[in-house]
């Protein structure tokens, strides 16, 4: 059997869940769903990365221990999940233990074979992003992600990994290797120049962070946050018995403040212990909301909570999916979600499945089982992670033209034998389209299959209008 492994970022816990992390959990999910669709064995992992400085500073803010403050947000993540439906398989979290073995393992093997060596450094360091700045990073002298914190000073001694030694290679891994692990393709020229402009080694430790998993071969200095986060995709193949098959992952789906990490400083890592390197790396943009950055100061965020609240679980699922924002970033604010709601769901999908289970039940049409195939379209667009068009191409080749088509024929003013044909061709185009909308819309895709296959009911609403 086809195996699909797929990962999200695993997120800091200093932050509670928004329509952020939200969007790239989301389109993990749309996708382990149509790999389970197409009959393939999934493994979808999730998680929370919880050591390093933010977390230990936000726990220390809060008055307890960082493990009592991890222990309090991760459930949160875990309930956010539950609300949108999210399929998952795993949840990792750093501070599991047989996940922190893993990472001392690995590190072991990297520094036993010659890639690791001390050094002094001496930088900016932004909390925010947990990592080094350089004096090119900086906007207004302070980093352009974390505006309103400082960025602090810091020289110390610290392990140094041997990135530079496998810069080559990977630049002709890119080039003429793997020429697909890095989408989109805009995100692959950037990583390209950066790495053809000289790159220096870096720091997979820290001195004077004690929230961390100790430095195997040195116990004064901790694991570099983003070394033992990026590590979880593939421990947790590890330490799971039964996911060993699994790696190397088939997607990493992530933000693009995160695409170095992931594209070099993880690949090399994999590269100097000769472990495969993931398939593919897909780089999403951002999310902002009505013309502004998402930030807890301007307190414009949106939680997942609020907008299964407002729009239902798989009204939030539809309006996430269909603005995620791909190439460039995406404007989004509830009020724009109303109107697309009310046009997409409430008017179109909604009423198109409530006009054909009236006629129907009155013509006493009767589907047998519908076809189970994903338009090309749709398949091409999730081979792309492009998930707003996969349903901009169903609603506005198929949805629209099944609202058209009844239009013009008006199957209402036919007798029974002439409007039974007509119906009957709807209803098995909308039965194919759902099967196409099940992974972004699981529960609706159920319903309106019970309302026509069989003996056709009519059913309540699926998408009561809203108010803007
Ligand atoms: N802990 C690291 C990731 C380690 S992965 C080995 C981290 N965590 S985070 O909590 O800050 O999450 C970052 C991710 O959240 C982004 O890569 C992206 O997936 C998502 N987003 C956060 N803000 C976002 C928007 N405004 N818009 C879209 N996605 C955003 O970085």
């Amino acid at each position: 059997m086809k195996k699909y492994y797929v990962t999200t970022p695993i997120y800091y816990v200093n932050d509670i869940p928004h329509i952020g992390h939200s969007c790239t959990t989301l389109v993990a999910d749309v996708l382990a769903r149509y790999h389970r669709q197409l009959g393939e064995e999934v493994f979808f992992l999730t998680g929370t990365d919880e050591h390093g400085q933010k977390v230990a500073e936000e726990a220390e803010k809060a008055g307890v221990a960082p493990i009592e403050f991890c222990d309090k947000i991760t459930p949160r993540f875990k309930k956010a999940w539950e609300e949108l439906n999210i399929s998952f398989d795993y949840f990792i979290r750093t501070t599991d233990d047989r996940h922190k073995k893993i990472v001392q393992e690995l590190l072991q093997k990297i520094y036993d074979q010659g890639d690791i060596y001390k050094d002094k450094y001496e930088g900016l360091y932004c909390v925010g992003c947990e990592k080094f700045l350089t004096e090119s990073d900086l906007v207004n002298e302070k980093c352009p992600l974390h505006p309103a914190e400082k960025t602090i000073k810091q020289s110390e001694e610290n392990w140094f990994f041997k990135l530079s030694k496998y810069v080559p290679r990977l630049i002709d891994l890119i080039e003429n290797e793997k020429t697909n692990y890095i989408f989109p393709k805009g995100k692959r020229s950037e990583v390209l120049a950066k790495l053809k402009a000289g790159v220096r080694d870096t720091s997979i430790s820290r001195a004077n962070v004690e929230w961390g998993i100790p430095v195997p071969w040195d116990k004064t200095q901790t694991v570099y946050v983003w070394v033992d986060a990026l590590i979880n995709y593939y421990s947790a193949t590890r330490f799971l018995k039964n996911k060993k098959d699994f790696w190397p992952a088939d997607l990493h789906i992530l933000g693009k403040e995160i695409l170095w990490f992931h594209t070099v400083i993880w690949q090399a890592m994999l590269l100097s212990v000769g472990i495969s390197l993931p398939e593919k790396t897909y780089i999403h943009s951002f999310y902002i909301i009505d013309g502004q950055k998402m930030s807890k100061s301007l307190g414009n965020v949106i939680s997942p909570g609020r907008l299964v609240e407002k729009f239902g679980v798989d009204g939030a699922r539809y309006l996430v999916t269909s603005s995620f924002p791909t190439e460039n970033d995406a404007d989004i604010g509830i009020s724009r979600f109303v109107e697309k709601y009310n046009a997409d769901l409430a008017n179109n999908l909604g009423n198109l499945v409530s006009r054909l289970a009236k006629l129907a039940e009155k013509n006493k049409v009767e589907i047998e089982k519908s076809k189970s195939v994903f338009y090309p379209e749709v398949k091409k667009a999730l081979e792309d992670s492009d998930t707003g068009r996969a349903l901009s191409f169903i609603w506005t080749e198929k949805l629209n033209r099944l609202n058209a088509k009844l239009n013009k024929e008006k199957p209402w003013t036919l007798s029974p034998e002439k409007a039974k044909p007509v119906l009957k061709e709807c209803i098995e185009k909308l039965l194919e389209a759902v099967f196409n909308i099940k992974p972004f819309m699981p529960e609706t895709a159920e319903k309106i299959k019970k309302v026509f296959e069989g003996k056709i009911k009519t059913t309540k609403v699926l998408f009561p209008k809203i108010e803007n």
